[in-house]
């Protein structure tokens, strides 16, 4: 991790549009990102590396041990350095991911296999304490009266319906693979996870492809990760993945609902809400 830093120049990642807004929002007082920030480090005009600030030496030393415990790979940008509440990764050379092109089911699988394969240790469901999450967060789905008591008593008795013995598999997930936090890397088209506050060392195993499979991800990608993970012998996190993607909805929109209500003072798109829990029940 020797790099001379001090001879490089570092230029910002955001488009000056974005720029301008967080500047204006920063003055109305409505940034909440407080100094996150994300540059790009060039030597001689090449970028090298990419620089991440964050709000606190924690969050970059949480980062840090990830990324180190993670390894080198080409899946993810190598932690080059740390110092304060800043890291430096590996710039990828590459192009912006595309969820349809056509060798994608297979870069995606390989992407998030090289999560999946990493150490993990598996916990019994019901030992989890991620049912009693999941009836909390119907609670207050119900009172914000997002949830009626009918559909309130159908999630109950789907959650109830898992079996508690199941094993639910801890460790490395990359959190939030949406397009924009993936790339298609120039020298061997494999698919990287550049956003890496985003990679998790105790994750729940699986997470990251549900909430994929919500956003770009369709039937057929999800079937060719699952089939994937059974020739590798990831039975545990296949066999739980049903019980992922009932997680992952539900906290997603309970994570909005609280979002709704402390940004704009109460429930927006209510309807859209209910539509997204209804699917969950078939
Ligand atoms: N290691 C990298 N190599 C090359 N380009 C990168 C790398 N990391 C990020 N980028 C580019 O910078 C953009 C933003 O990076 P990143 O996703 O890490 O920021 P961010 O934390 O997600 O910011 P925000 O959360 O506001 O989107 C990416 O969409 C990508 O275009
Ligand atoms: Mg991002």
């Amino acid at each position: 991790m020797a790099v001379r830093l001090q001879a490089l120049t570092e230029r910002p990642v955001y488009p000056v549009m974005r720029r301008m807004r967080r500047a204006f929002m920063r003055r109305l007082g409505r940034w909440s990102r407080g100094a996150y920030d994300v540059r790009l480090v060039y030597d001689h005009g090449e970028p090298v590396y990419k620089k991440v600030v964050f709000n606190s030496a924690h969050q970059a030393g949480r980062v840090a041990a990830a990324l180190r415990a993670y390894g080198e790979s080409v899946f993810v940008p190598s932690l080059r350095h740390h110092a304060g509440n800043a890291i430096w990764v590996d710039y990828v050379a590459g192009h912006a991911f595309d969820p349809n092109a056509s060798d994608q089911p297979k870069r995606v699988a390989e992407c998030f296999t090289s999560f999946a394969l990493r150490p993990s240790r598996g916990v019994a469901l019901a030992d989890s304490g991620l049912i009693e999450t999941l009836y909390e967060r119907l609670a207050t789905l119900s009172e914000h009266g997002v949830l009626d008591a009918a559909l309130g008593r159908a999630l109950a008795a789907r959650i109830a319906r898992f079996d508690g013995r199941q094993t639910l598999r801890f460790g490395f997930d990359y959190a939030d693979p949406i397009a924009a936090n993936l790339l298609t890397r120039a020298d061997t088209g494999q698919t990287c996870a550049i956003d890496v506050k985003n990679v998790r060392q105790d994750g729940l195993v699986g997470l990251g492809v549900a909430k994929a499979r919500a956003r770009w991800l369709d039937e057929a990608g999800l079937s060719a990760i699952l089939t994937h993970w059974q020739r590798q012998g990831l039975d545990d996190v296949v066999r739980s993945f049903d019980f992922v993607q009932v997680y992952e909805r539900i906290e997603r929109v309970a994570q909005q609902a609280a979002t709704d209500i402390r940004s704009r003072g109460g429930i927006r798109k209510r309807d859209a809400k209910i539509d997204k829990l209804q699917t969950l029940l078939g």
